[in-house]
């Protein structure tokens, strides 16, 4: 077996002797080296797992041979020999890693002693250091298994995000298609939430509304009248004055809209907005009768918006619409009673470009 090979590095013949006749007995396969030079390349040869070295051998330093030892295999055990007044040196070998000594003249027992506990320490090191290298390779494979699992998830989520876009997208559509066509019911509202949208947009950005709020408003623009689908034919263009149950009919669009959209979870700012489009600064509005900045701002610019659209188109009761100019002193006169005075103020600013 590989493990009972043993070289002796030592320039005394009876050492040499000694050592190998009590190892060679008990199945160890025994070289020796009688100066350094010659150890040191036996080393390599033999692929001995345990040296004995004598520290006083003559032709290199002790300390060097050590290195020298240790650099060509790491996992060597090497008893190093000497004498009892040498502690100094014994000792400064130990410091550099040897794993024994003894002291001349030798003793037997201690010489088999020593020797397979050497290598049994050997041994007991070489497997340790072969179980934390596999433990570092499985790390290691774990470490790029991870990688590769979180790239997957990365992909996944985008994928995911992706359709979860799409998905809005086409119910975005889908709705926007019936507030059209609830919008062409009405001869002259047609076009009416377009005109609203871009409207309000302008205005919010007058009053520097964050984008993401204003795309929300955009799309509420978009939704406002959605609840009309609930709305009679009859009631919807009736040219006369309405009676109170129609007018009850038409203010419930505001609430009957929100209703419809409350399972599109994700654009409840703009079902907040389309809920309120019609309430007032002063609090007469409908349909929860919300006042001055407890109804959203995006509610507070779309009626404005709404309004001012509404003043200029014909209506069934009205043949021809407002002035610009008449319709803008509506909205003057209203601010602060139906509308928000700061969303006023930013309309009067962009009104010549609707
Ligand atoms: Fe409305």
């Amino acid at each position: 077996m590989n493990e009972e090979k043993v070289l002796i590095i030592d320039s005394e013949d009876s050492t040499c002797n000694l050592i190998k006749s009590i190892l060679s007995t008990r199945g160890f396969q025994v070289s020796i080296a009688q100066t350094a030079r010659v150890g040191l390349h036996l080393q390599e040869e033999s692929k001995c797992f345990l040296i004995f070295l004598d520290l006083n051998i003559k032709d290199l330093d002790a300390q060097y041979i050590i290195r020298e030892i240790n650099r060509r295999d790491e996992m060597i055990a090497v008893i190093i020999l000497g004498y009892p007044d040498s502690s100094n040196l014994v000792q400064e070998a130990l410091n550099l890693g040897v794993t024994d000594y003894l002291y001349k003249p030798l003793k037997s027992d201690e010489v088999y002693f020593k020797a397979k506990h050497a290598l049994e320490l050997r041994k007991f090191t070489f497997n340790n250091s072969k179980a934390l290298k596999g433990i570092e390779e499985r790390n290691l494979s774990l470490q790029k298994q991870n990688l590769l699992l979180a790239r997957r998830i990365e992909e996944s989520t985008k994928n995911l995000s992706r359709l979860y876009e799409d998905l809005r997208e086409t119910y975005m559509r889908t709705i926007k298609a019936l507030a059209h066509a609830i919008d062409a019911r009405d001869h002259y509202t047609y076009s009416h939430s377009d005109n609203v949208t871009r409207y309000s947009e302008l205005i919010a950005r007058q009053m520097n509304v964050e984008m993401q709020y204003i795309e929300d408003i955009k799309d509420a623009c978009q939704l406002h009248d959605l609840g009309k689908i609930g709305v009679h034919d009859n009631v919807l263009s009736k040219p006369g004055a309405l009676t109170p149950d129609e007018f009850n009919e038409i203010k419930e669009h505001s609430q009957k809209g929100a209703q419809i959209l409350e399972p599109l979870k994700f654009m409840d700012k703009v079902i907040d907005i389309v809920k309120h489009h019609h309430e007032r600064w002063d609090g007469k509005g409908y349909p929860d009768g919300l006042k001055g900045e407890g109804i959203p701002l995006g509610a507070r610019i779309m009626s404005v918006a709404d309004s001012y659209d509404a003043m200029v188109s014909a209506r069934p009761y009205r043949k021809v619409g407002l002035s610009v100019n008449e319709a803008i002193e509506e909205v003057k006169k209203n601010s602060g009673v139906q509308f928000d005075p700061a969303v006023v103020e930013a309309f009067l600013k962009v009104v010549d470009r609707f």
